[in-house]
């Protein structure tokens, strides 16, 4: 059994993804979070169709346009694939670098390409100042009866409207903003939850991000203040106490490519009211570390399409994704949840 799936926005979170599916289905193994979930590995995922507005990628096969410029995630495999890029819809104002670059708009309605490939699931993962391109998809997603995966931190799934409507439609939406295997805002709430539970109160805490993806440069541009909404909201949710919090500051580093320094910082009092502080950094690789949480995502999902449930999936939202309706606080009760949502314990 395969679940049919599209992508839009052929960046790096993308080349990871697909790349994965290649990789796991010849045996590889590594930093897989599951090899199985409602039956399905990675591998019975299929990519059947792909959009994005970049001429540099447009018209061209994914396995070649997931290694076009400026995506720059590594290679880990060769992609065989003839699903052909198509053009997009680019209904934002786009930063200048790449309106050279940019394509005309599809003349086919999506959601008529996604009918006729017989699409079950839609994966965004555009940029996240494509706010309005995010909410164009959205709703094409839902007159296909395609169900939405957000992976951008542009509100969808937090959107009132968008969600009702799905929640009408009995069709599955889930998102927003993908949260990593590992990355800054994991690594922050569940530090921040020990210390808590150490009772080494934390005052003060930031969380300061630097990466060389065209993603790191597009939030500096234009989408900088929310991301830092986003990901505060996530840290706050695990805090017992007024806590000052900043999370999310990012800037752009180009030849860092497609890997992301986080800097945590703590401040806080121990027993006695003795302070410290605490200065961490994490080095690790970007676009890598969102796709393995993405196919537990989409396979949960599929889930929710063979039982026929609709709307906004809360529970896979919370697993995966850093800022869902309703957030779960601890690592340990978010897997309980998921685990009991494929088996059917708990309904979304
Ligand atoms: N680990 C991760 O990579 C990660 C984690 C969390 C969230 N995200 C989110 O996933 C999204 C993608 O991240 P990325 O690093 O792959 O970005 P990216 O910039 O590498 O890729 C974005 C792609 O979307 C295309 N695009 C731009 N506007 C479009 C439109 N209107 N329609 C179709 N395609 C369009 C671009 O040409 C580009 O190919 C971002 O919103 C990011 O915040 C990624």
């Amino acid at each position: 059994m395969k679940v049919k799936t599209a992508v839009l926005g052929v960046g790096n979170l993308c080349s990871a993804f697909i790349q994965g599916i290649q990789y796991y289905r010849s045996g590889g193994r590594r930093g897989l979070t599951h090899e199985y979930i409602g039956g399905l590995t990675p591998g019975d995922i299929e990519v059947v169709s792909a959009f994005d507005v970049d001429k540099r990628k447009v018209g061209k096969k994914l396995g070649h346009a997931i290694f076009q410029e400026p995506n720059n995630s590594p290679k880990i495999v060769e992609v065989e694939s003839d699903v052909v890029v198509e053009k997009g819809a680019m209904k934002d104002d786009p930063p200048s670098v790449i309106k050279p670059y940019l394509t005309g708009e599809t003349d086919a309605g999506l959601a008529n390409v996604l009918r006729g490939r017989n699409v079950e699931i839609c994966i965004n993962m555009t940029p996240s100042f494509a706010y309005k391109s995010t909410r164009y998809y959205a709703v094409e997603c839902l007159k296909a009866k395609c169900a939405f995966i957000n992976a951008t931190p542009v509100p969808v799934v937090n959107d009132r409207e968008i969600a009702d409507l799905y929640e009408r439609e009995k069709i599955p939406l889930v998102g927003d903003d993908l949260m990593d295997q590992i990355g800054s805002t994991i690594l922050h709430r569940e530090l921040l939850r020990l210390l808590n539970k150490r009772k080494s109160f934390v005052e003060e805490t930031y969380q300061l991000d630097v990466g060389g993806g065209t993603e790191s440069l597009w939030t500096l541009e234009k989408s900088r203040m929310l991301k830092r909404e986003v990901k505060s909201k996530a840290i706050k949710s695990v805090l017992p106490r007024e806590t000052r919090v900043v999370a999310g500051s990012m800037d752009y580093v180009d030849f860092l490519g497609d890997r992301r320094a986080s800097y945590l910082w703590f401040k806080g009092y121990t027993f006695g009211g003795i302070p410290y502080v605490m200065d961490l950094k994490y080095n690790g690789p970007d676009s890598f570390s969102g796709a393995s949480i993405l196919y537990d995502v989409v396979r949960a999902v599929k889930i929710a399409l063979q039982r026929r449930i609709g709307g906004v999936l809360e529970t896979v939202s919370a697993y995966g994704f850093k800022n869902p309706p309703r957030h779960i606080t601890s690592v340990e009760n978010i897997y309980s949840a998921f685990y009991d949502f494929i088996e059917g314990i708990i309904n979304k």
